[in-house]
C-alpha cells in the first residue's frame, strides 16, 4: 500500500527519499515519485510508474538536487496507475504534497475548485488536497495554519506530507486513520508512514497520534499539534527491533525466507510464555488475568490471512477452553449491528497493525460495552497495538513478501497460548493442557523436519503450473488451512483456487470435478480422517487428480491420480499449523514455475490502510 517518506535535511535528500521508498516496497504499490527543493527554492518533481527501480534510473539521468523532499509510493485507488496519478501531487509550481488513504469528500471539494479556475491533471482525490491546501497558503502564507484549516475539511482517511517553495526549510505532516511517523534525527527531521523507511538515518521516532499535524523544519524542535491546535509533546521513542535490514539472506525470494524463518520465528513466539505444563497467562499483560477471568465469549475480528488464524483458533477455544467464539472478517463486523453479550472479549489480528478495517472495527467497537479488547499482533508500536487494552505480538519479524506466511504461524502460536490462558481459567483438563504445551516446546523441530520436504513439494508442484483452477479440502480445524492454501495460491501464482470443508463437496463443488482440477487435500490423523476418506473416493471417482498431505501413521495408499505426502506425526492440537507449512511451499513453488512476481503479487498490497 502507498508508503511516505520526508525530510528536512543537513545534506542531499534524493538518496534518503529513495532508500525510504526501497525499505517501503514490500507494502505493494504501481509507481513511486518524489519532490526536492532546490537551493534557490525551486520545486522540482520526478514520477515513475512501476518499480522504484525505474524512478531511480529517471533520477540517475537527471537527478534533483537538495535538502528538503518528499517521497510516495503510490498503490492506486482513484484513477489509474500512471505517471499523471502518481504522487507527489502539485498546485502550480509551488506546492507539493503525498498522500496515503481516501479523501471521501473529494467530489464536492473538486468541483467547487474547478469552480474556481483550478485545474486539474489528475483523476486523484490526492491533487484536490493540493489545491485546497495552496489556497490555503495564499491567504495565510503559512503551511502550517494551511494544513490545520485544510485538514479540518477533508472526510476519510489520510497522512500528508506537504512542502511550499515560500518556505523552503519546512515540511507539514498530518495523521488521520492513516500511521505517520516522525524521525528524529541530529540537527535533522524525517517523516514516514512507516519507521523502517527511516532506520539508515535514525532510530528515534515521535508516533504521531489521530489528528496529529506536525511541523519539521531546518533548526527547529519538531513540533506536535492536536487536532484543536494545541501544542502537545509527544515522547520521543527509541526504536528496538533490530536494524530493520531487510535482506533475501541468500534465498531467491523474501518468501522463500520467510517460510524457512518459521522454526526460529515460532521458537521466539513461544519464549518466556510457557512453562514445563502451563501458558503463561502474564505475556498478554499484567491486567489480563483478572480479564480473561471475566471473559465468557470471544469475539474475533480481522482481514485475509489474519481471518484465517481467527477462524482455527474459533475451533481450539471452543474444543479446549469451552468459551463460544465468533469470527468474522473486520470490514463485514464494522457495519453490522453487532450484539454483544456481557462478558465478552474483543481480539483482534493483524500482521501489521494498521490494515483500515481492522483499526476501524476496533474503534467502532470500543463503543460497544466489550469486556477488553486484545491485539495479537507483529508490529510494536502499531496503531491496533496502542489502541487496545491487552496486547501479545508476535514476534514474527519483519514481513516483506505480500502473501503471509509466518505472520500467520505465529498469530496461530498466539492464539494458542490464548487457548490454553483461557482453559485453564475455566477449567480445562490439565493433562491435555500439559501435552499441548509439550507439543508446543516440540514444533519449532517439527517445522523443520516438515521443512526438509521442500524439494519433493518443489516436484509435486509441476502438475499445477499448466492448471487455472484448484480446490482444497479440509475438515474441522483444517478448513481454515485450507482456505489459507487457496489464497496463497491466488495470490502469488494467480491460479484461481477455491475451499470447501470437506464434507461440502457433494452440495456443489464435486460438479467442477475432473481431470484438470487438481484437489488438494490436508488429512492429518484426527478423528475427522474416516469421514474425509470417503470424501476423498468421490473425488477419485471422478477423475479428480488427488495431493493429500497426511499423517505417517495414516493408511492411505499412492495410486494413480493419488498422490501422498506424509508428515510427522504432532499433536492433532498443533497439526493445523504444521500443515499450513507444506502448503505455503506448493503456492511458492508454481508461482516460481509461472514466472510471477512473487514477493509483491499483481494488484495487492502488504499492509492495506485504506477501507
Ligand atoms: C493484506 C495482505 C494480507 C493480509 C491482510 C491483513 O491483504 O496482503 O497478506 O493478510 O492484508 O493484514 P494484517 O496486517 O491486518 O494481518
Amino acid at each position: 500500500m502507498c508508503g511516505i517518506v520526508g525530510a528536512v535535511a543537513e545534506r542531499n535528500v534524493q538518496e534518503i527519499l529513495l532508500e525510504g521508498l526501497r525499505r517501503l516496497e514490500y507494502r505493494g504499490y504501481d509507481s513511486a515519485g518524489l519532490a526536492v527543493l532546490s537551493d534557490d527554492a525551486r520545486l522540482n518533481r520526478q514520477r515513475a510508474i512501476g518499480k522504484v527501480a525505474a524512478l531511480e534510473q529517471r533520477l540517475h539521468e537527471a537527478p534533483l538536487i537538495g535538502t528538503v523532499g518528499i517521497a510516495h509510493t503510490r498503490w492506486a485507488t482513484h484513477g489509474r496507475p500512471n505517471e499523471e496519478n502518481a504522487h507527489p501531487h502539485q498546485s502550480g509550481e509551488s506546492l507539493a504534497v503525498v498522500h496515503n488513504g481516501i479523501i471521501e469528500n473529494f467530489e464536492p471539494l473538486k468541483r467547487e475548485l474547478e469552480g474556481q479556475g483550478y485545474v486539474f491533471t489528475s483523476q486523484t482525490d490526492t491533487e484536490v488536497v493540493a489545491h485546497l491546501l495552496a489556497r490555503e497558503f495564499n491567504r495565510t502564507q503559512d503551511l502550517l495554519a494551511a494544513v490545520q484549516t485544510v485538514v479540518a475539511t477533508l472526510d476519510g482517511a489520510y497522512a500528508l506530507a506537504v512542502l511550499h517553495r515560500a518556505q523552503p526549510d519546512v515540511i507539514v505532516g498530518a495523521r488521520q486513520g492513516s500511521p505517520l511517523v516522525v524521525g528524529v534525527g541530529i540537527g535533522e527531521s524525517f517523516l514516514a508512514s512507516d519507521p523502517m523507511a527511516l532506520l539508515p538515518v535514525t532510530d528515534r521516532f515521535i508516533y504521531l497520534q489521530e489528528g496529529d499535524v506536525v511541523r519539521i523544519a531546518r533548526g527547529e524542535p519538531v513540533a506536535v499539534f492536536d487536532r484543536r491546535g494545541e501544542r502537545q509533546q509527544r515522547s520521543v521513542q527509541t526504536y528496538e527491533h533490530g536494524d530493520g535490514t531487510v535482506t533475501k539472506g541468500g534465498y531467491r525470494h523474501f518468501m522463500l525466507k520467510e517460510i524457512h524463518e518459521q522454526p526460529q520465528v515460532i521458537a521466539a513466539a513461544l519464549e518466556g510464555r510457557l512453562s514445563e505444563r502451563h501458558a503463561l497467562i502474564k505475556s498478554f499483560g499484567s491486567e489480563a488475568e483478572a480479564v480473561f477471568a471475566e471473559a465468557r465469549q470471544i469475539h474475533i475480528i480481522a482481514c485475509g490471512t489474519s481471518y484465517h488464524a481467527g477462524l482455527v483458533a474459533r475451533y481450539w477455544l471452543e474444543r479446549y477452553a469451552g468459551i463460544p467464539t465468533q469470527v468474522e472478517v473486520a470490514s463485514e463486523y464494522r457495519y453490522r449491528r453487532v450484539v454483544v453479550p456481557e462478558g465478552t472479549l474483543f481480539v483482534t489480528l493483524s500482521q501489521s497493525g494498521e490494515t483500515a478495517d481492522t483499526l476501524a472495527a476496533l474503534r467502532f467497537a470500543r463503543e460497544r460495552g466489550y469486556l477488553a479488547s486484545l491485539a495479537i499482533c507483529n508490529v510494536p508500536g502499531s496503531s491496533l497495538v496502542r489502541e487496545s487494552d491487552l496486547a501479545l505480538m508476535t514476534h514474527a519479524g519483519p514481513e516483506i513478501g505480500v502473501a503471509s506466511t509466518k505472520a500467520f504461524t505465529t498469530q496461530l502460536v498466539a492464539l494458542m497460548l490464548l487457548t490454553l490462558s483461557l482453559g485453564r481459567l475455566r477449567g480445562m483438563d490439565e493433562t491435555r493442557e500439559s501435552e499441548i504445551v509439550q507439543a508446543l516446546h516440540g514444533l519449532p523441530q517439527a517445522i523443520s523436519q516438515v521443512l526438509g520436504l521442500d524439494g519433493a513439494i518443489e516436484e509435486l508442484a509441476m502438475a499445477f503450473a499448466e492448471k487455472e483452477h484448484a480446490l482444497f479440502l479440509g475438515r474441522g480445524a483444517h478448513f481454515p488451512i485450507a482456505l489459507e492454501g487457496a489464497l496463497k495460491l491466488k495470490e502469488i501464482s494467480y491460479i484461481h483456487a477455491e475451499a470447501y470443508p470437506a464434507g461440502e463437496l457433494k452440495h456443489g463443488p464435486l460438479a467442477l470435478i475432473d481431470s484438470d482440477m487438481p484437489v488438494i487435500s490436508v488429512a492429518p490423523n484426527d478423528e475427522l480422517l474416516e469421514k474425509l476418506k470417503s470424501n476423498l473416493q468421490e473425488v477419485r471417482a471422478r477423475g479428480g487428480e488427488l495431493f493429500v498431505f497426511a499423517d505417517e501413521a495414516v493408511a492411505l495408499e499412492e495410486a494413480e491420480g493419488v498422490t501422498v505426502m506424509r508428515l510427522a506425526h504432532i499433536d492433532e492440537a498443533l497439526a493445523p499449523i504444521l500443515y499450513t507449512v507444506p502448503l505455503q511451499l506448493l503456492s511458492y513453488h508454481v508461482a516460481v514455475l509461472k514466472g510471477t512476481d512473487v514477493d509483491q503479487p499483481r494488484n495487492l498490497a502488504k499492509s492495506v490502510t485504506v477501507e
